[in-house]
This record gives C-alpha cells, structure tokens and sequence, in this order.
C-alpha cells in the first residue's frame, strides 16, 4: 500500500544511514569520575553506555558518514541531489558546517546549510526539506542530524554529563508525483521556558579602542532544569502527537512505531502509555547511545530499518522536543 494519490507533489523517505564514533563511555567510567553509579543512571534514564568522538572527530565528519550511507542506500547518482540541511547545534564552524559535508560527498549541485533546533532539530529539517520539496523547487535532499555534545557538557556535573553521547544519522527524501508519505506534521516553540535547557555563550567585555568597547564570546556548558525538562516532555508531546492524530484522521492502532527524541527511557514509556502504544512499538537504543540531541531520531531509525523492524510502508509517528524549549511531530510512511 502506498500513500494517498495526489495531483501535486509529494515526498517519499527513500534511505537512511547513521554512524557512532568507536569510543565507548559506560557508566562505570562516569563513577569514576562524578558521584554517581550504574544503578542509579540506568535507573533513572534507561542509559548504560554512550559514545564520544574523539579530537580527531567533528559533526562534520560524524555527518559525512551517516549522509554516505543513506546514499548508498538509495544508489542515488550523487549528482543528483539539490539540497543538504544539516540539523545541529554543535557545529564545528560557527559560519556553518553543512557545506563542508557537501565537499566531502562531492554533491556539487547541492545546496547545503545548517539549521539549529537542539534535539527537534533533525525533525525541523526534515519538515523545511520536505516544503522545498513539495513546492518543486528541489527534486532531492538529504537531512542529517549531527551533534558532538561531549564539547559542551560539564563533566563535573552529574546531572548533565550522563544523559549525553555523540553520533550522527541521516535520511534521503524524494519529492514523488505518485503519493505523499509525509502525512502530518506539526512545530512548536516557547521561549518563556528555554531558561530551563540552554548552551548560553559566555559574553567578556572588552575595549577595541577607548571608546569603543565589544564583547568577546566563547560557549560555556549545558546548563539544565532536568525536572521541568521532564514535565515538559511528558505533557507537550502526547498533546501534539493526539493532535497531529485528530488532524489526519489516525490513532495509535494504525501506527506501526513510536518514533521519540531518546532523552530519558522514562519519558518513552510515560509518552507511550499517554498515547496507548504497547513498549514493542516504542524503539529505544538509549541504553547503547543517550541522548544524541539531533542525532538520535535518526540514529534509531536507521538502526530499525537496517535490521528490518521497520519495513517499506510501516507508519511511524515521530516527536523531537528539547532545548528552545521546542517539540514538533510528525506522521509519515517508510519509503
Ligand atoms: N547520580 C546520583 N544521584 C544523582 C544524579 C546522578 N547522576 N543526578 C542527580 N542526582 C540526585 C540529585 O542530586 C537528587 O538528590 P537530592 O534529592 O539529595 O537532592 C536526586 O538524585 C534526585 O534528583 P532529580 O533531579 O529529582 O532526579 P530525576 O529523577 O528528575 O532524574 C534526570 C534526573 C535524569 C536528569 C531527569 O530529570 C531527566 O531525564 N530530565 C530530562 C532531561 C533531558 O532529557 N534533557 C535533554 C533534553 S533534549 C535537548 O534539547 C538537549
């Protein structure tokens, strides 16, 4: 079964890729260095061990990869592809890090640029790809999700430095005449509430000359209200899946998986029994990754279609939410 017919342009999800860097991080190895334990964090979070990429590893290199694989997935002529929206908010170049993604895989007719949306980021772009698609501007974009938050966070911090890991996953979109796999979607933002998830630069005044003074500015560490941030995940994201489910007219029983930014395994089970989904449909590889922030929608469903959970056509409902505060949802069928 495909999706619904159309006589205008719509996007089909055509491959996917992800990568993780080699070095493991387990929990033992963070008691060592806070205190903290094993018992405590899987506990309290479903986490067990994350991944952390070394100097020699950036967002664009992590982003390279998982671009690469959901190339080869789709056999796409590299060539062919218009566009690139790298979703991260660790880049390695303030400037932008998409085009140096581009370099790398040679798409030299693609435009490429970055977008930043902490954890919602990976599923705003794949919404702002898929409008650039559906307008037939462009014919095809990969979406990559890319985040090396080991920079950012205080390791002296328990509260913080064990929900994070590194990685990056990616997806290619198609724009089709035939259906549209994009079903719904839906973004929200509140900045009222960002004061309780940020990465604030930290501003030094300094003088360019004696009248003129400046700031100088570098990025200091995560600075997080771990339990608003909880309350706030577990209240906004059922409310704007059962939304996006009245919009489209779908409930949970027609939804094959439960697609959800992997922050606390806690807040899956929480958002999944809101919603009426059995914990087989929820995926999860936070025990092997943390949260990712913009990587992990895609690092989990990467991971389910290369061991065939997810099959062509499996209807997977979708909830990015983190830092801004933001959350978004989305509906749409694999492939
Ligand atoms: N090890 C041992 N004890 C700890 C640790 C730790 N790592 N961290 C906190 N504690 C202690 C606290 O000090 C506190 O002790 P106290 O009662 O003596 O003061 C106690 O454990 C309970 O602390 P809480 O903060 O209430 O613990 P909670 O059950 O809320 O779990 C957690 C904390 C895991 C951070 C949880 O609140 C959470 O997951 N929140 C969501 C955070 C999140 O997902 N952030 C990322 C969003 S995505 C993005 O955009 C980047």
């Amino acid at each position: 079964m495909e999706g619904t017919n159309l006589n205008q342009i719509g996007v089909s999800f055509k491959g996917s890729g992800s990568y993780v860097p080699n070095q493991i991080l387990t929990n033992q190895d963070i008691s060592k260095r806070v205190d903290t334990s094993d018992e405590w964090i899987k506990s309290r979070t479903g986490i067990s061990e994350r991944r952390i990429s070394g100097i020699e590893e950036d967002v664009s290199q992590m982003g390279y990869k998982a671009a690469l694989a959901a190339i080869n997935m789709t056999k796409w002529d590299i060539n062919t592809i218009d566009l690139i929206i790298l979703a991260t908010s660790t880049p390695h170049d303030l400037f932008g890090s998409a085009p140096s993604i581009q370099e790398r895989l040679g798409a030299k007719n693609a435009v490429a640029f970055d977008l930043t949306a902490a954890c919602s980021g990976f599923l705003f772009a794949v919404i702002t790809a898929s409008q650039f698609l559906k307008t037939g501007s462009y014919k095809r974009a990969i979406v990559i999700g890319s985040d090396q938050i080991s920079s950012y966070i205080d390791w002296n911090d328990r509260r913080s430095c064990i929900l994070f890991g590194d990685g990056a996953g990616a997806i290619a979109i198609e724009a089709t005449l035939k259906y549209d796999n994009l079903i719904g979607f839906d973004m929200r933002t509140d900045g009222q509430r960002g004061c309780f998830l940020n990465l604030p630069s930290q501003i030094n005044e300094d003088v360019i000359t004696e009248n003129i003074n400046y700031s100088s500015s570098s990025f200091s560490s995560i600075q997080m209200n771990g339990q608003e941030v909880y309350k706030f995940a577990v209240k906004e994201v059922p409310l704007i899946i059962e939304n996006l489910f009245k919009k489209t007219n779908y409930s949970s029983e027609k939804i094959d998986w439960l697609l959800l930014h992997q922050a606390n395994q806690r807040i899956l089970d929480s958002v999944g029994d809101r919603l009426n989904f059995s914990r087989g449909k929820i995926l999860s590889n936070l025990s092997d990754y943390g949260n990712t922030s913009a990587a992990t929608i895609p690092l989990v469903l990467d991971e389910a279609v290369r061991n065939k959970k997810i099959k062509q056509n499996d209807i997977i409902a979708t909830s990015g939410f983190g830092a801004g505060l933001s959350w978004g949802a989305a509906l749409f069928r694999w492939g």
